[in-house]
């Protein structure tokens, strides 16, 4: 069973959504712990010497103890929590001082250190933040520090979306600072705009044969000026964005919000949806066949879903692309239809396939 510990308060949360997104992936029972509907009893005097008296008898089956003994079983951990004054709202904290007992969550080995007794091997920490200044140690730090020193918990991750409430008129390329520029990150993998200075690395993949042959075409031969005056070039309604793994950029990426004539260019009914369309490409071959082509768009997807309110996402690749196809259709998009002719590619019109990923949070 995964637990999903919800700290989230707003009713249309993008926290929430992104918390939905990320565990839709998953084919495991979820059970959702909504803490803003518990009341929490006063962590005053006579609580604690309750419970320590509980404590003392053994009665750990007492249900002043439910919470502690539910986060103690769960095979996995899930916390879904809002950026909120540099941490989180004080819910999440209340929820700690229920669970942090000893005997069910963690002991001390005679030695005085403490000893995890949890069966999750996984906390994934799921957040989303207004601004851009959102240092983590008192939010995610302090919850790695909880569950890898108390509750025994070793693989402690991070899903965060950053920016969210601030206009940030996308101009392109984005001027703002390396850290600015992030859109959202998990693990391994970070998505953030595209910036002035990621063009060298650009011409560096546009000019390789092996990327040219899945994207844009061989016969395109991009000089350092004639790259930078396509993509420098705003996108309407859309962004550019750099993709990095394990720190270093591996690829690139644009998503625009269709509109008027480009839904028949999608040949993609306009039932007043907001749809996303997306292109990218893995620029170093040797980050191929790894999942990470995958990993991008699933929590790409997560985040236009949770985050820009994308009730559809469209893919167009080309028919032959089987490898780009595989690893779409794990991402969770799904063939729709036929786009013959779609795509003037290495001096030929390339059928495609339209695959749509739906909204399911
Ligand atoms: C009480 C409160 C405190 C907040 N504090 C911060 C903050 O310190 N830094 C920040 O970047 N955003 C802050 N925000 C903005 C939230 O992080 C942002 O709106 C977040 O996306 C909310 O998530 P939700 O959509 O799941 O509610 C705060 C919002 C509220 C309501």
């Amino acid at each position: 069973m995964i637990l999903l510990v919800n700290a989230c308060v707003r009713k249309e949360s993008r926290t929430r959504k992104l918390a939905e997104a990320f565990l839709s992936e998953k084919d495991r029972p979820v059970t959702e712990l909504c803490l803003n509907e518990l009341v929490f009893p006063s962590a005053n005097e006579a609580f604690l010497a309750k419970r320590d008296g509980l404590i003392l008898a053994g009665h750990y089956d007492d249900p002043l103890f439910d919470l502690a003994r539910q986060f103690a079983s769960a095979d996995e951990i899930v916390i879904a929590a809002p950026y909120w004054d540099l941490s989180f709202p004080a819910v999440l904290k209340q929820y700690f001082e229920q669970i942090n007992v000893i005997g069910i969550t963690f002991r001390y080995t005679p030695e005085g250190i403490p000893e995890g007794l949890c069966r999750a091997r996984l906390l994934t920490y799921i957040t989303t933040a207004g601004g851009t200044v959102v240092p983590g140690e008192y939010g995610f730090g302090y919850v790695k520090a909880l569950a890898q020193n108390f509750y025994g918990i070793p693989e402690v991750r991070q899903i965060r979306a950053i920016g969210l409430d601030m206009i940030r008129t996308y101009e392109c390329p984005f001027t703002g600072t390396a850290e600015d520029a992030l859109l959202i990150e998990s693990d391994e993998l970070r998505i953030r705009y595209f910036m002035q200075s990621d063009l060298p690395k650009m011409l560096k993949w546009l000019t390789d044969d092996r990327v040219l042959g899945f994207y844009e075409g061989r016969d395109v031969r991009y000089t350092p000026e004639t790259l930078a005056e396509d993509y420098l070039e705003k996108i309407p309604d859309g962004f550019r964005m750099i993709i990095e793994y394990r720190g270093e950029p591996i690829g690139y990426a644009q998503a625009y919000q269709l509109s008027g004539e480009m839904f028949e260019e999608y040949d993609y009914p306009d039932h007043g949806e907001t749809v996303f369309a997306m292109d990218q490409f893995i620029g170093v071959p040797a980050c191929w066949n790894q999942g990470i082509g995958t990993a991008f768009l699933r929590l790409m997807a997560a985040y236009l879903e949770s985050c820009k309110g994308a009730d559809c996402i469209l893919l167009d690749p080309h028919q032959n692309n089987r490898r780009a196809i595989r690893a779409y259709e794990k991402a969770g998009f799904r063939i729709v239809r036929s786009l013959p002719a779609h795509e003037l590619f290495e001096g030929k019109k390339e059928d495609c396939w339209l695959m749509e990923r739906r909204r399911k949070c």
